[in-house]
């Protein structure tokens, strides 16, 4: 097994990485819990419920467990409200932990019940998906999407621990393990340019789950999102580098509807596109494009847009945390392995933007 430690302001904890990892949760529950409260869903359920409830059996605790409907479509108020709804039924109380197995539709969720209900109970992320885990379970960002715009209502509130069990990625769908992929190698992009390469050296053992290799992307993925959190938790500053591709990504998910494409593959999109705008702002240079766009296809995420029409892109990118006093602001890359975060000329994003409607026609 090993361990990455995770420090913020918010709180300490460990992310376990280990195969089998999900018969030890045990371990993850404070002596003093009252309570736990498993929260999943149906699909997750029927291959790990089971599992989960017999682990955390052992703590002798009282169990109960929440079933929330899957998908980034119930990522809402009406989902959340199942979570409490069940808590105060069973008249959990202050001493609960919440126990988050599933995706990051479950975690982010899980994690903004635990910092409302009684103002804030423990909770413990068991990531599920690859994106989960190398992504979405680490750094305390909680919430669900509004209409209007995605994980617009949320907290900061980081979990007591994260348990990564690396075999419960052999029942994911191959479309899945391609949208974590994109969170991976978004890792070398903005911070770590040897990971990128080596991302690129090793991108069919991981396209195959290879243990040593998904076993090692995880682990360094981890790590440096944990740097990156420790030093600016709520972003500040730093910490938006972590959205890389993810402006031009969150207006593919809201503008063609929650659950069309999936998160991680309207990020890999959207690193694409970042990087062509990297090369208008910052100089990057036309091979390290072509190596994003290449890596990005290689993951088996798209990397041609939709066309949203280039008002509405403008429109939907303006509905985005990082935008201010209207200016949109993006992520950019002078180079792989470095990030710049920044407003962008809005004629170098048009541009970007046209070259998309003639990738189209
Ligand atoms: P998801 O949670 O919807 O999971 C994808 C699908 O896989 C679901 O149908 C799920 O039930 C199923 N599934 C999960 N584990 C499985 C397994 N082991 N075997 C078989 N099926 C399994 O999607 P996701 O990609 O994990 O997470 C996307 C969400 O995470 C988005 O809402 C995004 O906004 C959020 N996110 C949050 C952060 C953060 O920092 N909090 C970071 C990145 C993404
Ligand atoms: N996924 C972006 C962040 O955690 O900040």
């Amino acid at each position: 097994m090993s361990t990455v430690p995770v420090q913020t302001p918010g709180g300490s904890y460990p992310i376990h990485i280990d195969a089998g990892r999900l018969k030890r949760l045990a371990e993850s529950i404070p002596e003093d819990a009252t309570a736990i409260a498993l929260i999943s869903n149906p699909t997750v359920s029927a291959y790990y419920g089971e599992l989960a409830s017999q682990a955390l059996a052992k703590t002798g605790k009282r169990l109960i467990s929440i079933e929330l409907p899957d998908g980034e479509a119930h990522k809402d108020w009406q989902t959340l409200n199942l979570i409490f709804d069940a808590l105060l039924q069973n008249r959990l109380d202050r001493k609960a932990v919440l126990v988050a197995l599933g995706g990051g539709v479950i975690g982010d969720m899980c994690g903004f019940a635990a910092a409302c209900y009684m103002r804030g109970v423990r909770f413990v992320q068991v990531p599920t998906t690859l994106l989960a885990q190398v992504d979405s379970s680490v750094g305390g960002k909680t919430g669900i999407n509004h209409p209007l715009g995605k994980n617009m209502v949320g907290a900061f509130y980081q979990p007591i621990s994260v348990e990564i069990d690396t075999n419960v990625l052999a029942t994911l769908p191959a479309r899945e393990i391609s949208a974590g992929l994109a969170e991976v190698i978004k890792y070398g992009l903005i911070i770590d340019a040897e990971f990128f390469a080596w991302c690129e050296q090793n991108v069919e053992k991981l396209r195959a789950l290879d243990p040593q290799a998904i076993t090692y992307a995880i682990q360094r993925s981890c790590e440096l999102k944990a740097y990156v959190v420790s030093q600016d938790e709520r972003e500040s500053g730093l910490r938006a580098i972590l959205n890389f591709g993810h402006t031009f990504g969150h207006a593919i998910e809201s503008g063609l509807g929650y659950g069309q494409w999936l998160h991680g593959e309207a990020v890999g999109c959207g690193m694409v596109l970042a990087a062509e705008l990297s090369a208008l702002t910052h100089g990057l240079s036309a091979d390290s494009v072509e190596r994003v766009r290449a890596l990005v296809a290689a993951i088996g995420c798209p990397v041609l847009p939709p066309d949203l029409g280039a008002e509405r892109w403008i429109e939907l990118m303006q509905v985005d945390k990082k935008t201010e006093g209207g200016q949109l602001r993006f992520v950019t890359l002078p180079e792989i392995g470095q990030a710049r975060f920044e407003a962008a000329p809005l004629v170098a994003v048009h541009r970007v933007l046209e070259n998309v409607s003639i990738a189209q026609t």
